[in-house]
């Protein structure tokens, strides 16, 4: 049975390159397939991907909530497309996140009044009109969503920074301890870094929300696993709420009984240092105890959101 706190993933048709600046497509599938076809052929000539969520049998508020998630895990700002009849999920998508979730959005037909309040440029063109609809639409685009750099000021708003921050390609790691009663806990995370050699210390920065935040800071060690690239999977299993991260995870115990995932590119087992608050995380820094690693494998990457593989030309 699906939790009520669930967020729905909904189908996702796309056209357009994956790299290009994402338009989301919101309104009734069949309308999408059959009267925005060639606005959609318009945008893609014109350098935009496309993404239309299928959120025809999910009821308002699930909908809305899924079309947020989507938009907010985009590796980059997405401009909004919506129908009239979707502008509700829209403005309820966007709410309380303010202006920061959308770069632009367009209404085709009704009114901009709400959506205006997020802060977005907001663009509202009468429907059906062929060739103008897709000019106007693509014109706006460019003024309001232009594919030049972006600047983030302090103050300014999070998913800006949050963007320029994925400018930095990382590894994914699985950072693990083991709670008061023994049982493995983990979750993914990128924020490792290297620290110093003497004496030998690395961190990783832990979310203050994250539900095992207790259980960090009371453990006396943790372990961090350098995920290779076939574990993709795993760390798509770290990062969501299941009940049990471990039932399909291989792992072992060294000498302080964090988990060690079997076949990660590098383990190293650590006794908490240092904890030390930085605004909405928590920075762990660890002395290692012991490392293993494998030689020959590739690292899992993360870049922009997405995973990534090396690539040598
Ligand atoms: C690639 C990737 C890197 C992540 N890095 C971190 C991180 O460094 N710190 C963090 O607190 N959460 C990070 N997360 C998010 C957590 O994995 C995610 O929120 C997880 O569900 C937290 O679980 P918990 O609340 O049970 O601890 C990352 C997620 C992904 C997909």
């Amino acid at each position: 049975m699906s939790s009520p706190f669930a967020i729905d993933e909904p189908d996702l048709e796309s056209w357009g390159e994956a790299d290009d600046p994402v338009v989301v497509l919101v309104g009734p599938r069949e309308r999408l397939s059959a009267d925005w076809r060639a606005s959609v052929r318009a945008l893609v000539e014109a350098g935009r991907r496309v993404v239309a969520p299928d959120l025809d049998g999910l009821e308002p508020a699930r909908a809305a909530a899924a079309l947020r998630r989507l938009v907010t895990e985009m590796s980059s700002r997405p401009s909004i497309l919506c129908a009239a009849e979707s502008r509700d999920r829209v403005v309820q998508a966007l709410s309380g996140a303010g202006p920061s979730l959308a770069a632009a959005v367009i209404v085709a037909g009704g009114e901009a009044v709400e959506i205006e309040a997020f802060g977005a440029p907001v663009l509202v063109v009468a429907p059906d009109q062929g060739e103008a609809f897709d000019t106007a639409v693509v014109g706006f685009l460019e003024k309001a969503a232009p594919r030049e750099a972006l600047v983030y000021h302090s103050g300014s708003d999070a998913r800006t920074l949050r963007d320029a921050l994925g400018c930095f390609a990382t590894g994914v790691t699985v950072v693990t301890t083991r709670d008061g009663e023994g049982l493995p806990v983990g979750l993914t995370a990128n924020s490792f870094s290297a620290v110093s050699l003497d004496p030998p210390l690395i961190l990783f920065c832990l979310a203050k929300s994250s539900s095992n935040l207790d259980r960090f800071r009371t453990a006396e060690h943790f372990a961090i696993n350098v995920l290779h690239i076939g574990q993709q999977p795993t760390s798509g299993v770290f990062a969501r709420s299941t009940e049990d991260r471990f039932q399909d995870v291989a792992w072992e115990a060294w000498d302080t009984g964090a988990p060690i995932l079997s076949g990660a590119l590098a383990s190293f087992e650590c006794a908490t240092h240092e904890v030390v608050e930085a605004g909405d995380h928590l920075v762990f820094i660890g002395r290692v105890l012991r490392a293993r690693f494998e030689p020959r494998r590739d690292p899992l990457l993360y870049f922009r959101g997405k995973y990534r593989r090396l690539h040598f030309a």
